[in-house]
């Protein structure tokens, strides 16, 4: 009988679906909170994917803006070639990650500046476009406008120094730019002047905007909860036909220099990063259309019968849930079905942080060697449909993989597969389809598809780990590794294996939009072509050959999590943005890039204040140093740096110092490198040590602070 491959399906057969992510910032790195995101719009399009619809995922670099423009000044490059590097370290990493963009684009494209050029015509056209002359903080010296982000000064409130034109990092008061005392430009350190300069306005507050966007959050689904409330909230109650807008008209348009797109009618005014950002979306899949023959006004007409979804953090509802659906609609667009926002991550239960080295890249996660499938699936265990933030604990992600990944699951085709292949040739035999485990299986494969739909992964990953319990119980009741020790127990110890790798198959086909990759392994091992959602409830025949088993995952060991950490820590990448503050987003990330001029040094080069203070320096005492074998130079040496904990170090100093003489003493370390694994251990640091490389007898002299200093304590 021929079985309809969705049953629970409340959709037509084949759906066509279009699925973005938020654009990353090109002007930091990708870290693991952003791959909360990517993540889980990943696992949910391979999902749809695996139920046989089509369903385009794309993506791209969010690539203008005032930040981009500067650090590339700061780095001596084109913001073409800036954005062209960061393209290629963002693709690097989603890649790493198994992320599967159907499109992986930029911002800074023909098909990009296009849409925004419709989008901003029609706007325009149908009235919605206001020119107003404001007055705003200018820097005299660099000539440029500054965005509230790039202006410092004495905290109002409590005299902090040095704080950002909006809020106090010191005693979290919020203000204005005109409020700080002594302000001065965070780019060139003048003082900055108010001037008059000409913008527009895409205006939100006019009645269309206002009554199109009370109907459109009201839509069945359209947005979580408690988005919706908060919309509400933007909205004002409104039904009272005379209630005063409460949204306020949104500023586009910045004025030169600047890196992005000049607005047609209005030259040296430039779309404003968040008009084109979103527009980037349609960018994208435009790119897509041309080289898969799609058909880009089918998605994107008004009245479209395609689905669209975007999957962003809970920081940029206002921009996708207002200003996004009311420019489409008025130009003339169809509106997103659904906007899905997320939470935040923390890491063992705090904010990401550098100091405390959980402010982790994609990139480190890689490098430490870390299977990146790990974090897919923890990640997957802990997400639900709600904007709820979500913690990564780190020994939590160690028990769970551990016990989960590797004990359950991959333990399954551990204790069978190595029978099939020694003794019975790698054939398999029949399944029992009415084992109660494969029973379980056809009866929640429904259950947990409806589960992912709705990306309750976590509540999904449960009940597959329930199925995963229950295979296992199958597995020590029949014992395979009893059953081929005992004389004429062959057929038994076949049936045993045959099942277990048939239940182990299914709990591999419900995995595979978490993993992937372990999934492709699977097939290859089973022999079988990759799995679709429709495999659910199937069983492979009698006399299926399958290939030698080899193990599928390793443990987590806590070491390689205590490496990662030391080696994000105090790491020189981008500070994350706080979430909740929308418009200045970007300029907040960017103040972070920008280093205030510096005084050269005598042969001309120059580093910032800023490029110092990126070393950690700190006071160390010598906690223990002895020789290391079969390295006639070096000293291993354990270094206390108070707070910090200690950190091993090989220094080459043998040839100066008897290492017994050295423990007790104080000295100065730089702590913030990233380990290095060597011959005779990992290194943790570098200490310092003056020495004459010109001279015939060199000499070596480890630095020594006056006394009174204590171990930790930061040297600048
Ligand atoms: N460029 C804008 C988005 C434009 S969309 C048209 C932006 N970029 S971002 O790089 O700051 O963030 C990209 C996505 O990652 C956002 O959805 C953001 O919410 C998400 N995250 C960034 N840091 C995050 C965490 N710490 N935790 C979870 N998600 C996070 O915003
Ligand atoms: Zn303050």
């Amino acid at each position: 009988m021929l079985e309809c491959p969705f049953p629970d399906a409340t959709h037509p057969m084949t759906r066509k679906i279009l699925v973005t992510s938020a654009l990353p910032y090109a002007n930091g790195a990708i870290h693991l909170g952003h791959l909360v995101e990517y993540i889980q719009t990943d696992i949910w399009v391979r999902f749809q994917k695996m139920r046989g619809h089509e369903c385009w995922y794309v993506c791209a670099d969010d690539t203008h803006g005032t930040p981009v423009m500067l650090r590339a000044e700061k780095e001596g490059i084109t913001p073409e070639a800036l954005i062209a590097r960061v393209h290629g370290e963002h693709s690097r990493d989603f890649a790493g990650f198994h992320v599967r963009f159907d499109n992986y684009y930029t911002t800074h494209s023909a098909e990009t500046r296009d849409c925004a050029n419709n989008i901003y015509r029609r706007l325009r056209d149908a009235g919605l476009i206001e020119k107003r002359t404001i007055e705003q903080y200018y820097d005299p010296v660099k000539e440029m406008f500054l965005p509230d982000r790039f202006i410092k000064g004495g905290c109002p409130k409590c005299a902090a120094p040095d704080q950002y034109g909006d809020n106090c990092e010191h005693c979290g008061a919020a203000y204005t730019p005109n409020d700080l005392r002594n302000p001065y430009s965070a780019v060139s350190g003048a003082k900055p002047e108010l001037r008059r300069s000409e913008h527009y306005f895409f205006k939100l507050s006019d009645a269309r905007c206002q009554a199109f966007l009370r109907r459109w959050t009201q839509g069945e689904g359209r947005l979580q909860a408690e988005a919706a409330n908060k919309l509400q909230e933007w909205l004002g109650a409104g039904e009272n036909a005379g209630e005063e807008s409460r949204l306020t008209d949104w500023d586009i348009s910045r004025d030169a220099p600047y890196f992005g797109f000049e607005i047609p009618d209005a030259p040296g005014k430039y779309f404003y990063v968040w008009l084109d950002a979103p527009i980037g979306y349609m960018g994208s899949f435009r790119n897509l259309c041309a080289r898969e023959g799609l058909d880009f006004d089918e998605f994107w007409e008004a009245g479209s019968q395609t689905e669209l979804y975007h999957f962003i953090g809970k920081d940029i509802l206002y921009f996708h849930a207002l200003f996004w659906p009311a420019e489409l609609e008025h130009a003339g667009y169809r509106t997103p079905n659904k906007v899905f926002a997320h939470g935040f991550l923390t890491v063992d239960g705090a904010k990401m942080s550098k100091s405390r080295g959980t402010f982790i890249t994609a990139e480190s996660y890689l490098q430490q060697g870390l299977n990146p499938e790990w974090l897919r699936y923890y990640f997957a265990a802990k997400l639900t449909d709600t904007m709820e933030d979500l913690d990564l604990n780190l020994d939590d992600f160690i028990a769970r993989v551990n016990s989960d990944l590797v004990g359950k699951f991959v333990n399954i085709a551990s204790r069978s597969a190595g029978f099939v292949v020694k003794r019975f040739a790698g054939q398999l035999s029949t399944c029992d389809e009415s084992l109660p485990a494969f029973r379980l299986i056809r009866e929640r494969g429904a259950a947990i598809a409806a589960l992912y739909e709705a990306r309750e992964f976590g509540k999904a990953v449960r009940e597959i780990m329930a199925l995963t319990d229950a295979a296992n119980q199958y597995v020590d009741s029949v014992k395979p590794w009893e059953l081929a020790k005992r004389e004429g127990r062959g057929t038994d110890l076949h049936a045993a294996c045959t099942n277990a790798l048939n239940l182990f198959r299914q709990l591999a086909i419900l995995l595979k939009p978490v993993l992937p990759a372990l999934a492709a392994e699977v097939e290859s091992f089973l022999n079988v072509a990759p799995f679709a959602w429709s495999d659910i409830g199937t069983t492979l025949a009698a006399g299926h050959a399958i290939k030698p088993y080899e193990h599928l995952m390793a443990r987590v060991d806590k070491k390689q999590v205590d490496a990662l950490v030391g080696a994000n820590r105090g790491s020189l990448v981008a500070t994350p943005p706080a979430p909740q503050k929308h418009a200045e987003k970007q300029e907040k990330a960017a103040a972070v890039a920008v280093a205030q001029a510096a005084v050269p040094s005598a042969d001309g080069t120059h580093i910032s204040i800023d490029d110092f203070m990126k070393v950690d320096l700190r006071i160390a005492r010598i906690s223990e140093a002895t020789p290391v074998e079969g390295a006639d130079k070096l000293v291993r040496l354990v270094l206390d740096i108070g707070a910090g904990g200690k950190r091993q170090v090989f220094a080459g100093i043998k040839a100066a110092y008897d290492p017994a003489q050295l423990v007790g003493r104080l000295t100065v370390m730089a702590a913030n490198l990233a380990p290095r694994k060597m011959k005779f251990g990992l290194s943790e640091g570098m200490v310092l040590a003056a020495s004459d490389p010109g001279n015939e007898t060199p000499g070596i002299f480890l630095l020594s602070p006056d006394a009174g200093a204590q171990p930790g304590m930061r040297v600048k």
